[in-house]
């Protein structure tokens, strides 16, 4: 857990929770708890009217149009990408790239830089803390490269271990790959000293952030990471879009991804060539609507602002924790010294998907299960847990049902 120890103002959290129309309802005739903000986030009136807004007033497609609706919509696809370089500083629009989400992102660079930078008997480093998709586009890359892919180890707290990392690296490691902060356990990671020593060691480095874009400051410049990204809906925007930061000079260097629209300058049956960034990497129709409405979610960060969100979830953290250790039977998974507010935990002798499932007859959504890092939790010898992740709207409140909740079901399976 982060120990920040300055005093910031408070949130109002009721007023924030009138902003999510979602929450305001009954789940098998309890309150709503929505503790599964890992898995998605709720999207606040904002993103929703941004999304109406665009379908009812200038739906239209986007770039190539003169008309009217055409260049409202460009504009307004044009300012999220504005938002986010501000969102995580990075110098330029032409270094965001707007993608499907984390996933896609993480594809992108496998594809495009390993396609072209990667030989055989070169070093790719993930960590054992990694989400599949940022395990599975490497593997890809490996096999066709026949390069090598090589794992940080995890500590028994959930910490990467940094002595074993400098370990790993060679003259042969040509891309480190790591999550910001981690989806299974929370565990915030020393990305700036790990993207130093890849560094040194002449890798680039790739941060996944699916797990910081809702909870942490972002600056890429100062991190100096040479890719990062980010899914929207994790951070209170719409599915289906998320982004890619890259350093120009590495994306300008990179052959395009997909081929069709939008990225070409000139096609003929002899020679195409590429369009500049970004549209270089933007084949195609993208979706257009969920960008829009994407803005609305990181101004709806920037204004409460990331270090208040994070003061927030961290006193909800400190708060679940300490009461989760006074219920029997339990085992926390992942008790790093940083987190973001996520709590994992498994229950001696009940199934995480029996817990999940009791909890859910409480109104309470908890995630269950391996969370997409099953070599995560082949090292602690489980197959999953029980994650309750939260966000800026939860309250001590609702961890207080979801204690409640958690208590009957240990009772009644003992
Ligand atoms: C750490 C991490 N990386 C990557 C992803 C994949 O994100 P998406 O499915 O939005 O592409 C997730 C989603 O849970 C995640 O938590």
């Amino acid at each position: 857990m982060t120990s920040s120890t300055t005093i910031l103002p408070s949130l109002d959290i009721e007023k924030i929770r009138k902003e999510f129309p979602i929450l305001h309802q009954q789940v098998n005739s309890r309150d709503l708890v929505y503790f599964d903000n890992a898995a998605t986030s709720q999207k606040p009136l904002n993103v929703i009217n941004a999304l109406i807004g665009y379908y009812q007033g200038y739906n239209a497609n986007i770039h190539r149009g003169i008309h009217t609706l055409a260049e409202k919509a460009t504009k307004a696809y044009e300012e999220t990408r504005h938002t986010a370089k501000t969102f995580i500083n990075a110098s330029s629009e032409q270094e965001i790239i707007f993608t499907r989400g984390v996933t896609e992102s993480i594809n992108l660079v496998a594809s495009s830089y390993g396609k072209a930078f990667i030989q055989a008997g070169d070093e790719i480093i993930v960590s054992g803390l990694e989400h599949h998709s940022n395990i599975v586009p490497w593997q890809f890359i490996v096999e066709e490269k026949k390069a090598v892919l090589k794992v940080i180890p995890v500590t028994d707290e959930g910490e990467l271990d940094i002595e074993a990392f400098k370990s790993l690296l060679t003259s042969k490691t040509k891309i480190v790959s790591v999550n910001h902060a981690s989806n299974s356990l929370g565990t915030i990671n020393p990305i700036k000293e790990i993207i130093k020593l890849a560094h040194q060691a002449g890798a680039v480095v790739l941060i996944d952030g699916a797990q910081a874009g809702a909870h942490l400051e972002i600056d890429v410049q100062d991190l100096n990471c040479d890719f990062y990204c980010l899914s929207s809906h994790k951070m209170y925007g719409p599915t289906g879009t998320g982004l890619l930061y890259g350093k120009k000079e590495l994306l300008e260097k990179m052959p395009p991804y997909h081929g069709g629209g939008e990225m070409i300058k000139e096609v003929s049956f002899e020679k195409t060539t590429y369009n500049d960034l970004p549209y270089k990497f933007e084949a195609g129709t993208p979706n257009i609507g969920d960008v829009i409405a994407y803005k609305y979610a990181m101004d709806f960060i920037l204004q409460l602002g990331r270090e208040n969100i994070a003061a927030h979830e961290h006193d909800l953290l400190t708060y679940a924790t300490e009461r989760i250790s006074n219920l029997k039977g339990i085992k926390r998974v992942g008790t790093a010294k940083n987190k973001v507010g996520v709590l994992s935990f498994t229950v001696d002798g009940i199934h995480h998907f029996d817990i999940g499932q009791m909890l859910d007859a409480r109104g309470v959504a908890v995630r269950t299960g391996h969370h997409c890092t099953q070599p995560l939790m082949d090292r602690y010898g489980i197959e999953g847990t029980v994650r309750a992740s939260f966000a800026v709207y939860n309250t001590k409140k609702e961890v207080d049902q979801l204690m409640e909740g958690l208590e009957r079901v240990i009772n009644f399976m003992k």
